[in-house]
């Protein structure tokens, strides 16, 4: 039988997905909560079944491969890849936040950027940017950024962003305060589509218990 591999996204939203392994039993090695390891695959206390643990960005992109045959993943990184390989059955009703544009306090006035139908915005999401203000009859300039968006604006790099907010913290620190709404982010079981065929009785089980416990 082959191996059963689950991708799942560091940082914060492990908090909020543990406790469905909890309920589920699934129990990972103990490198997986040691902050300081470098380990990056991880076997579990389910036969034949490992975890994989790479950037939120990157776990649809495993599952879509079938490098992964099920995964944790926002819909953020699902709209902005839209990968045909991948079914999302379940919202697991965590990692909750939003898609906002965003720009410096005093800039939120000037309507100058778009004046000409031209803005320029720093993302990390350049299909959903140019997705939204396409559909508001604007070109955008989009400048992909990795991580630190607010501080692209502070520095003069771009007039607006597009990033997800959730507490809102990072925005105010950084001066800047939120303009529309673009959409609204939850975390999905994602699941390889092939695999879903090939493996289905396994994949029925996975999404029979999480559905339970979203429940
Ligand atoms: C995300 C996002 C914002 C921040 C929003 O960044 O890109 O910067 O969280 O959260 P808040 O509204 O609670 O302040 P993340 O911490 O994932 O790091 P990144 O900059 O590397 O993307």
């Amino acid at each position: 039988m082959s191996e059963f591999v689950i991708a799942l996204p560091k940082g914060r939203i492990l908090e909020e997905i543990n406790p469905f392994f909890e309920k589920i039993g699934l129990i990972p090695e103990d490198d997986f909560f040691d902050d300081h390891s470098r380990l990056l695959k991880f076997k579990t206390n389910i036969n034949n079944t490992s975890i994989i643990r790479v950037r939120s960005f990157d776990v649809a992109t495993f599952v879509a491969f079938g490098a992964a045959q099920m995964g944790i993943c926002g819909d953020d990184v699902l709209e902005e890849f839209d990968y045909s390989d991948i079914y999302a059955p379940i919202d697991l009703k965590i990692g909750k936040c939003h898609m906002a544009v965003a720009a410096l306090q005093q800039f939120v006035l000037e309507d100058d950027f778009y004046r000409d139908g031209h803005v320029r915005v720093a993302t990390k999401y350049p299909n959903i940017t140019k997705k939204y203000y396409q559909s508001k009859s604007i070109q955008p300039e989009c400048i992909k950024l990795s991580g630190a968006m607010e501080l692209a604006p502070v520095v003069g790099l771009c007039h607006r962003i597009v990033d997800v907010v959730s507490t809102g913290s990072t925005l105010k620190a950084n001066g800047l305060v939120e303009l529309e709404h673009v959409m609204d982010v939850s975390s999905k079981l994602i699941i390889n589509k092939v695999s879903f065929k090939t493996q289905s009785k396994v994949m029925m089980n996975w999404i029979e218990q999480f559905k339970e416990i979203v429940k």
